[in-house]
């Protein structure tokens, strides 16, 4: 027995130390950490435990038996996060360049279906040339297997996937099927062909990092969600992000103690401007309503005319969706109609309540848009809430028009509390153009078009200004204090922690995408 436990423990080194100094080497040299450095930096101290190690490709084509190494480019497992289990998967790029075939894929597989069954988040770290080229259809048929898991784990487990190098070809659709997207600048490729293939089809030249860098993909095409300045800081947010969210859709968000108290903020009455053409930053007032330093934004450089995010209220997890005045004024386009819509559902897959902070003009308009697909991309707003069924409130904070209203604030969306600021004004749009439609041959034979219009306008803003009117209805819930908004959302929340809603069972909806 000593002979053969001998034999184990060198077959073990062999698998984590072979070659382990070039290999770290060539990593470090391209800015990257290694496999083994990231699972060791994103989890907890000692917790880490591997599965598989052995395997190996079963290929001889190409060579490809000359090239084998133990674990196929890929190190998979399970361990902790701040106590909590996660399985995970790190891909190995010093070997075959990560690159994915039929072992690999099997590797993967098994982690995601380890997750699926004992519910626990999935980490996905890639560092991958893909497809592996010399493995043929059993690659492609890998990569099936995985987005197909994908898929169905979508809304059961959170899946998380850093970008740690490049992630070309089918590699990225994994991480396009999962419901965060880290990456870190310099580091992160992510594109369905590199730039030489777009030389050689489009005639285009671009660089990497232009291309699929972080920067892109967290500012342009919303792929990421998160960008970061190194693999280190990017760890920190992923272990951030999960202690906001619950392991799976049978559990609630983790409840944490709070330590700061319900306390009026006498700085909030001043912080929005009555002056509806004056922006402000609404960061300011989630910083002041929510729990101190807890607000995680996502997408923070994508759509920025919407802010989301997770946050705490009084110790509970909530999801944050408001409209950022200080950017195109608020408005919604397509790109926040997506961004909102994502979240949205995310939150409502993971039983965290929604808190809508409301401001907007409504919906941009403009032949781009239409031409674009805003009917179909403000669609996903409306189902998105329509279908939710966790806690949702409304703060309407001073604008709230047309579509935009209809979305995010009516009763009509099933929104359990409408709460108003004093000034906020709901209306089927605002008042010039409002009066400029329906007085517009009145203003025009008036002595004086611009002082009719005027009139107009304040006798419109007196009938349907304010929340009173909506108040009266009944379609706004209550008036408040600004100062008293933390205790106020508090209290609406509480309310309905432990709301039930059953829905006619049906195969599923068939959201616009
Ligand atoms: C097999 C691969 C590989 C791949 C890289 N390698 N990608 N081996 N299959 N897909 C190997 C290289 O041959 C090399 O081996 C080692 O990994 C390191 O690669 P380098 O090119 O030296 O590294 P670097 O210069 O850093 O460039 C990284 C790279 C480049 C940008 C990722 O390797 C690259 O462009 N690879 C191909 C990317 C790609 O087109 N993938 C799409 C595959 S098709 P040696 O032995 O020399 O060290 C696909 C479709 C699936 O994914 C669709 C599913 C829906």
């Amino acid at each position: 027995m000593e002979k053969l436990i001998k034999e184990l423990e060198e077959r073990k080194r062999a698998i984590r130390e072979k070659d382990a100094e070039k290999r770290a080497g060539s990593q470090h040299k391209k800015g990257k950490l290694t496999a083994w450095e990231r699972i060791d930096l994103l989890l907890d101290k000692d917790s880490f435990c591997e599965i598989n190690p052995f395997v190996t490709s079963r290929v001889t084509d190409f060579g490809m038996d000359k090239k084998r190494t133990p674990g196929d480019a890929v190190i998979t497992g399970y361990g902790r996060i701040n106590g909590r289990k996660v399985f995970l998967f790190s891909q190995d790029f010093t070997s075959l360049g990560g690159s994915l075939g039929e072992m690999h894929a099997q590797k993967i597989v098994r982690i995601q279906d380890l997750a699926m069954e004992n519910g626990c988040p999935l980490i996905q770290m890639n560092d991958s040339g893909g497809a592996r080229i010399q493995e043929g259809i059993l690659s492609l048929n890998g990569y099936g297997m995985i987005f197909r898991r994908n898929s169905l784990a979508s809304g059961v487990i959170p899946q998380f996937s850093l970008i740690l190098g490049p992630s070309a070809g089918g590699a990225v659709y994994s991480s396009g099927l999962s419901d965060f997207v880290f990456m870190v600048r310099g580091v992160s490729r992510m594109y369905i062909t590199g730039p030489d293939v777009i030389k050689r089809v489009a005639g285009e030249e671009i660089g990497h990092e232009e291309l699929g860098g972080a920067d892109v993909h967290a500012q342009v095409s919303g792929v990421a969600h998160f960008a970061h300045d190194s693999e280190k800081e990017c760890f920190e947010a992923v272990r951030r992000l999960l202690s906001y969210l619950p392991s799976n859709t049978y559990e609630d968000p983790p409840y944490r103690e709070p330590d700061q108290e319900l306390s009026p903020d006498e700085e909030i009455n001043s912080l929005i401007p009555l002056d509806p053409e004056e922006s402000y930053d609404v960061h300011e007032v989630i910083d002041r309503v929510f729990d101190r330093g807890s607000f995680m934004e996502v997408h923070e450089e994508y759509a920025m005319n919407v802010v989301v995010g997770l946050a705490r209220l009084y110790g509970h997890v909530v999801g944050i969706v408001a409209n950022q005045p200080e950017f195109m004024a608020g408005v919604l386009d397509i790109n926040a109609s997506d961004k909102i819509a994502r979240f949205v559902r995310f939150c409502d897959c993971f039983n965290i309540p929604l808190i809508n902070l409301i401001d907007t003009p409504g919906y941009l308009p403009g032949s781009t848009q239409e031409f674009d697909g805003i009917i179909r991309h403000g669609a996903k707003i409306l189902y998105a809430y329509s279908e939710a069924t966790v806690p949702k409130i409304v703060l309407i904070m001073r604008k709230a028009y047309g579509g935009a209203y209809i979305a995010l604030c009516s009763r009509d969306m099933a929104y359990d509390r409408v709460l108003a600021y004093p000034c906020a004004d709901i209306a089927v749009m605002g008042a010039e153009g409002a009066v400029a439609i329906i007085f517009r041959k009145e203003i025009a034979a008036a002595e004086d078009p611009e002082k009719r219009l005027e009139e107009l306008k304040e006798a419109y803003m007196k009938k349907f200004g304010g929340p009173y009117l909506s108040a009266s209805y009944g379609l706004v819930d209550q008036v408040i204090v600004p100062a008293q908004t933390r205790m106020e959302l508090f209290k609406a929340l509480d309310s309905v922690l432990e709301k039930q809603v059953t829905r006619p069972e049906k195969k599923h909806g068939n959201i616009p995408l």
